[in-house]
Protein backbone atom coordinates (compact mmCIF):
# COMPACT_ATOMS: atom_id res chain seq x y z
CA UNK A 1 0.00 0.00 0.00
CA UNK A 2 1.02 3.63 -0.86
CA UNK A 3 1.47 6.53 2.00
CA UNK A 4 -0.80 9.53 0.36
CA UNK A 5 -0.94 12.67 2.58
CA UNK A 6 -4.61 13.16 3.68
CA UNK A 7 -4.89 16.27 1.62
CA UNK A 8 -4.47 14.79 -1.86
CA UNK A 9 -7.64 12.45 -1.01
CA UNK A 10 -10.87 12.62 -2.94
CA UNK A 11 -14.11 11.15 -2.41
CA UNK A 12 -17.65 11.54 -0.92
CA UNK A 13 -17.58 11.16 2.57
CA UNK A 14 -21.23 10.18 2.57
CA UNK A 15 -21.38 7.54 0.31
CA UNK A 16 -17.84 5.77 1.50
CA UNK A 17 -19.04 5.64 5.12
CA UNK A 18 -23.13 5.24 4.80
CA UNK A 19 -22.91 3.09 1.65
CA UNK A 20 -19.77 1.50 0.81
CA UNK A 21 -19.30 1.18 5.29
CA UNK A 22 -15.52 0.54 6.78
CA UNK A 23 -14.10 -1.90 9.44
CA UNK A 24 -13.00 -0.31 12.53
CA UNK A 25 -10.12 -2.39 13.73
CA UNK A 26 -8.01 -2.61 16.97
CA UNK A 27 -5.44 -5.21 18.63
CA UNK A 28 -1.58 -5.62 18.81
CA UNK A 29 0.48 -8.82 17.73
CA UNK A 30 0.10 -9.80 21.36
CA UNK A 31 -3.76 -10.03 22.15
CA UNK A 32 -4.81 -10.00 18.89
CA UNK A 33 -7.12 -8.24 17.28
CA UNK A 34 -10.90 -7.71 16.24
CA UNK A 35 -12.90 -5.80 14.00
CA UNK A 36 -16.51 -4.70 13.11
CA UNK A 37 -18.48 -2.95 10.48
CA UNK A 38 -19.37 0.35 10.49
CA UNK A 39 -21.60 2.78 8.41
CA UNK A 40 -21.95 5.46 10.79
CA UNK A 41 -18.92 8.17 11.49
CA UNK A 42 -17.01 11.73 10.35
CA UNK A 43 -14.13 12.53 8.84
CA UNK A 44 -13.30 16.25 9.30
CA UNK A 45 -11.36 18.42 11.01
CA UNK A 46 -11.04 19.34 14.74
CA UNK A 47 -8.78 21.00 17.11
CA UNK A 48 -6.12 22.44 14.61
CA UNK A 49 -6.24 23.61 11.36
CA UNK A 50 -3.67 21.43 10.22
CA UNK A 51 -5.65 18.02 12.25
CA UNK A 52 -7.74 15.65 10.42
CA UNK A 53 -9.74 13.63 12.53
CA UNK A 54 -12.27 11.02 12.00
CA UNK A 55 -15.06 10.04 14.29
CA UNK A 56 -16.78 6.48 15.03
CA UNK A 57 -19.33 5.45 17.08
CA UNK A 58 -19.17 2.33 19.05
CA UNK A 59 -22.04 0.30 21.03
CA UNK A 60 -21.23 -1.08 24.37
CA UNK A 61 -22.10 -4.49 23.54
CA UNK A 62 -19.14 -5.01 20.73
CA UNK A 63 -16.76 -6.84 21.14
CA UNK A 64 -14.54 -4.62 19.26
CA UNK A 65 -15.27 -1.94 21.98
CA UNK A 66 -13.03 -3.75 24.33
CA UNK A 67 -10.30 -3.57 21.86
CA UNK A 68 -10.75 0.04 20.67
CA UNK A 69 -10.91 0.79 24.25
CA UNK A 70 -7.31 -1.31 25.08
CA UNK A 71 -5.25 0.49 22.24
CA UNK A 72 -4.31 3.93 21.57
CA UNK A 73 -5.10 4.21 17.84
CA UNK A 74 -7.74 2.17 15.81
CA UNK A 75 -7.81 1.82 11.69
CA UNK A 76 -10.75 2.55 9.45
CA UNK A 77 -10.57 -0.05 5.98
CA UNK A 78 -12.38 0.69 3.17
CA UNK A 79 -13.04 -2.50 1.27
CA UNK A 80 -13.80 -3.30 -2.19
CA UNK A 81 -17.49 -3.79 -3.26
CA UNK A 82 -16.32 -7.29 -3.92
CA UNK A 83 -16.23 -7.82 0.13
CA UNK A 84 -19.52 -6.57 0.75
CA UNK A 85 -20.55 -10.07 1.65
CA UNK A 86 -17.54 -10.25 4.15
CA UNK A 87 -18.04 -7.15 5.51
CA UNK A 88 -22.43 -8.15 6.14
CA UNK A 89 -21.03 -10.96 8.14
CA UNK A 90 -18.65 -9.01 10.31
CA UNK A 91 -20.90 -6.49 10.98
CA UNK A 92 -23.81 -9.39 12.10
CA UNK A 93 -21.23 -11.71 14.20
CA UNK A 94 -19.33 -11.16 17.21
CA UNK A 95 -15.46 -11.90 17.77
CA UNK A 96 -16.59 -12.89 21.05
CA UNK A 97 -18.48 -16.06 19.57
CA UNK A 98 -16.25 -16.88 16.68
CA UNK A 99 -12.87 -16.54 15.25
CA UNK A 100 -14.62 -14.08 12.27
CA UNK A 101 -11.55 -12.46 10.88
CA UNK A 102 -10.36 -16.37 10.34
CA UNK A 103 -13.86 -16.87 8.35
CA UNK A 104 -13.49 -14.38 6.11
CA UNK A 105 -10.19 -14.74 4.97
CA UNK A 106 -9.11 -11.61 5.54
CA UNK A 107 -5.10 -11.08 6.86
CA UNK A 108 -4.57 -8.60 9.53
CA UNK A 109 -1.36 -6.35 9.26
CA UNK A 110 0.05 -4.75 12.43
CA UNK A 111 2.14 -1.83 11.82
CA UNK A 112 2.33 1.70 13.84
CA UNK A 113 0.92 0.41 16.94
CA UNK A 114 -2.34 -0.24 14.80
CA UNK A 115 -3.96 -3.22 12.76
CA UNK A 116 -5.23 -3.03 9.24
CA UNK A 117 -5.92 -5.85 6.55
CA UNK A 118 -3.67 -6.46 3.58
CA UNK A 119 -6.97 -6.50 1.60
CA UNK A 120 -8.06 -3.28 1.91
CA UNK A 121 -8.27 -0.36 -1.37
CA UNK A 122 -7.93 3.05 1.98
CA UNK A 123 -6.91 2.54 5.34
CA UNK A 124 -7.05 5.45 7.77
CA UNK A 125 -4.39 4.93 10.79
CA UNK A 126 -6.17 7.19 13.63
CA UNK A 127 -4.89 7.93 17.40
CA UNK A 128 -7.18 7.74 19.87
CA UNK A 129 -7.72 11.54 21.50
CA UNK A 130 -11.06 11.58 22.40
CA UNK A 131 -13.55 9.35 24.19
CA UNK A 132 -17.04 10.09 24.97
CA UNK A 133 -20.85 7.84 26.07
CA UNK A 134 -23.39 9.94 24.34
CA UNK A 135 -25.91 11.24 27.19
CA UNK A 136 -29.67 11.08 27.16
CA UNK A 137 -29.64 14.89 27.95
CA UNK A 138 -28.12 15.66 24.68
CA UNK A 139 -30.86 14.52 22.27
CA UNK A 140 -32.53 17.08 21.07
CA UNK A 141 -35.26 15.29 18.83
CA UNK A 142 -37.09 12.24 20.97
CA UNK A 143 -37.28 10.11 18.33
CA UNK A 144 -34.00 9.98 17.63
CA UNK A 145 -33.19 8.60 20.92
CA UNK A 146 -36.30 6.13 21.04
CA UNK A 147 -35.59 4.87 17.60
CA UNK A 148 -32.40 4.10 18.50
CA UNK A 149 -31.57 3.66 22.45
CA UNK A 150 -35.02 1.89 23.63
CA UNK A 151 -32.72 0.18 26.01
CA UNK A 152 -30.43 3.29 26.31
CA UNK A 153 -27.14 1.78 25.36
CA UNK A 154 -25.41 4.80 23.84
CA UNK A 155 -23.13 4.81 21.28
CA UNK A 156 -19.40 5.62 22.46
CA UNK A 157 -18.06 8.05 20.22
CA UNK A 158 -14.09 7.97 19.60
CA UNK A 159 -12.30 11.15 18.17
CA UNK A 160 -9.43 9.53 15.88
CA UNK A 161 -6.43 12.10 14.76
CA UNK A 162 -5.74 10.64 11.10
CA UNK A 163 -1.99 9.60 11.71
CA UNK A 164 -1.26 7.62 8.45
CA UNK A 165 -3.33 7.15 4.88
CA UNK A 166 -2.76 4.17 2.49
CA UNK A 167 -4.32 3.42 -0.24
CA UNK A 168 -3.98 0.08 -2.89
CA UNK A 169 -4.47 2.80 -6.14
CA UNK A 170 -5.64 6.14 -7.60
CA UNK A 171 -9.01 5.34 -7.35
CA UNK A 172 -8.96 7.88 -3.96
CA UNK A 173 -6.82 10.54 -5.39
CA UNK A 174 -7.18 13.67 -6.88
C1 LIG B 1 -23.71 -2.10 7.68
C2 LIG B 1 -23.46 -2.16 9.17
C3 LIG B 1 -23.10 -1.01 9.85
C4 LIG B 1 -22.86 -1.02 11.23
N1 LIG B 1 -22.47 0.13 11.86
C5 LIG B 1 -22.22 0.12 13.20
C6 LIG B 1 -21.74 1.29 13.84
O1 LIG B 1 -21.48 2.34 13.24
N2 LIG B 1 -21.56 1.22 15.20
C7 LIG B 1 -21.80 0.07 15.93
O2 LIG B 1 -21.62 0.06 17.16
N3 LIG B 1 -22.21 -1.06 15.31
C8 LIG B 1 -22.40 -1.08 13.96
N4 LIG B 1 -22.78 -2.22 13.33
C9 LIG B 1 -22.94 -3.47 14.10
C10 LIG B 1 -21.62 -4.21 14.38
O3 LIG B 1 -20.80 -4.26 13.23
C11 LIG B 1 -21.96 -5.65 14.81
O4 LIG B 1 -22.70 -5.62 16.01
C12 LIG B 1 -20.75 -6.56 14.94
O5 LIG B 1 -21.20 -7.89 14.90
C13 LIG B 1 -19.95 -6.31 16.19
O6 LIG B 1 -18.93 -7.28 16.22
P1 LIG B 1 -17.99 -7.51 17.50
O7 LIG B 1 -18.88 -7.93 18.65
O8 LIG B 1 -17.05 -8.59 17.07
O9 LIG B 1 -17.31 -6.21 17.77
C14 LIG B 1 -23.01 -2.24 11.95
C15 LIG B 1 -23.39 -3.41 11.27
C16 LIG B 1 -23.60 -3.39 9.90
C17 LIG B 1 -23.97 -4.65 9.17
Amino acid sequence: MKEIDYKDLRFNPFTLIGDEWMLITAGNPQTGCNTMTASWGHLGSLWGHDDPTAVVYIRPSRYTKQFVDREDHFTLCVMDASFKPQMGYLGSVSGRDEDKIAQTGLTPVYTDNAVYFAQAKLVLICRKVYHAELQESGFLDPAILENNYPHRDFHTLYVGRIEKVLVRDEEYLK
